[in-house]
Formats: structure tokens, sequence, C-alpha cells
């Protein structure tokens, strides 16, 4: 990895031959959950990852550390994470709560529509668990993307270093956009850290965030757009 980060930092100033309007960026990214095999070049990886070291952080601390996994690496951890998802495994206890226990409106009418449209477009009723589950189990696949990164923070931070972390990741996925990829960011792998830290080995002290599946989209599989509450709802503003 340090070999790759340094590569990077000396490819740091070539630019995307596919560079790209930020609105469409942000636009035209979304959780893609379908990724064709064509690999994704390591240079255009280093790339990405070598801008995206630009993103912000209060006092420019950088609190993210970032595996990008390709190759034989990749295809290790996801035969080990298939056979843990096979097998029924039970997750790794968690080292942070995705969601706070009670969530509360509006948030949790967002969750649960987000769950009904992700799952009522694979054909699975509301209440069929099961099949919920085994469609969810391709986040262990990594949706089939033929690369893959993992992001992790120290235990130590708070929530303003996670929020440095969450700007870091949606840079990446702009970049990645900028260069024709997608992307789906995952908090899935936490629950799966330990195969995760297995290939990995990352130092003492970190926590495992959030996966991320990087590729080429797949548009043979049907991603109906996930919808935005109104802006009223969110936005203020305030002359
Ligand atoms: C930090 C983070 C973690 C996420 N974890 C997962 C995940 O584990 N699996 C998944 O399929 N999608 C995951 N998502 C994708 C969200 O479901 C998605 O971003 C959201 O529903 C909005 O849809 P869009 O990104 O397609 O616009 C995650 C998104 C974020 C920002």
């Amino acid at each position: 990895m340090d070999d790759v980060l340094r590569k990077a930092v000396k490819s740091g100033e070539q630019k995307s031959l596919h560079a790209m309007d930020v609105y469409e960026a942000v636009t035209s990214r979304r959780a893609v959950r379908g990724f064709t095999n064509q690999p994704v070049p390591v240079e255009v990886l280093e790339r990405i990852v070598s801008a995206a070291t630009w993103a912000p952080s209060g006092s420019n601390i950088q609190p993210w550390h970032i595996y990008v996994v390709t190759g034989a690496r990749l295809a290790e951890l996801k035969r080990l994470a298939g056979a843990r998802v096979a097998a029924g495994d039970p997750w790794d206890e968690r080292e942070y709560e995705m969601y706070p226990r009670e969530l509360k409106s509006p948030y949790r009418e967002r969750k649960s529509a987000f769950g009904a449209q992700r799952y009522g477009a694979l054909g699975i009723a509301r209440g069929d668990l099961e099949a919920r589950q085994r469609a969810a189990s391709a986040n262990w696949a990594f949706f089939g993307a033929p690369a893959g990164l993992f992001c992790y923070i120290h235990r130590d931070m708070g929530p303003p270093q996670w929020a440095d972390v969450g700007m870091y990741l949606q840079t990446v996925m702009l970049l990645l956009r900028a260069e024709g990829l997608h992307s789906c960011p995952q908090m899935a792998w936490s629950v799966y850290r330990k195969t995760v830290a297995q290939l990995l080995s990352p130092p003492d002290g970190l926590i495992l965030f959030c996966g991320m599946s990087i590729g080429y989209e797949d548009t043979t599989v049907v991603h109906p757009r996930t919808p935005r509450a109104p802006l009223a709802e969110t936005v203020t503003f305030a002359a």
C-alpha cells in the first residue's frame, strides 16, 4: 500500500482523460450494485487516490487510512468473505453502530422507503427477510467489482473526523465518475471486519468504517434512482 501511495503522489498532478463537470459527477454518482469484470487499471486508481488527498479535514489531520485492493488479494478476500456468508457465520461484533438504535422520524421513514425501493426493484416482498439477506450478501462479493477500497479511522477520533472521512470518500467517488467508473460505499464490510483485517493487517487501533466497490457499471442491472427528500425538508435559506 505504501508503494501505491508513493507512486500516486509522484503522478499526482496528472489529470484524467475523462475530465467531467462537477455537477455531472455529483448527479451521476449513485450506489451501483452490479459491475462488469473489466479490470480497473491501477494507474487510474493511483491517480484518483492521489487527487483525493486534497479532500479537506479539520486542521488538516487527514484521519483516513485507505487500502486499495485489486487482483489476487481481492479474489482471496471475496473467497473468504463468501465462505463466511455461505456458512452463515455470525457477523463480527460491531465497533460502531450503523444507525441510532431508535431512528426517529423522518429518518426512519426514509430508511424504510429506501429498503422498500431497493428490495422491491429486485422483486423481493417487504417481509421476506431471507430474500433480502440473500440480496444483501452481494455486498461481500463487491457486487462483482474488480476493485475495492477500505477506509479505516483511528478509534480515538470523534464525529468531526468521521465527517472528514466522509468528505474524503465522496471525493473519491466523484473522481471515479470522472474516470468513467462507478462505486458503492459499503458499511456492510464492517460486519466482516476480521476477514478484511486478515487480508490487510491494518495497524492496531483502527476501526474499519466501510468498504467500497469500484468498477465499470454492468448496465444490464436495473438501478432505480434513489430519490431525495424535497429540498425544503433538509435545507433552510435564511436571508
Ligand atoms: C457510508 C455509506 C455506507 C453505505 N453502505 C452501503 C452498504 O453496505 N451496502 C449498500 O448496498 N449500499 C450502501 N450505501 C449506499 C446507500 O444505500 C446509498 O448511497 C443511498 O441509498 C443513496 O442512494 P444513491 O447513492 O444511489 O444515490 C452506503 C452509503 C454510504 C454513504
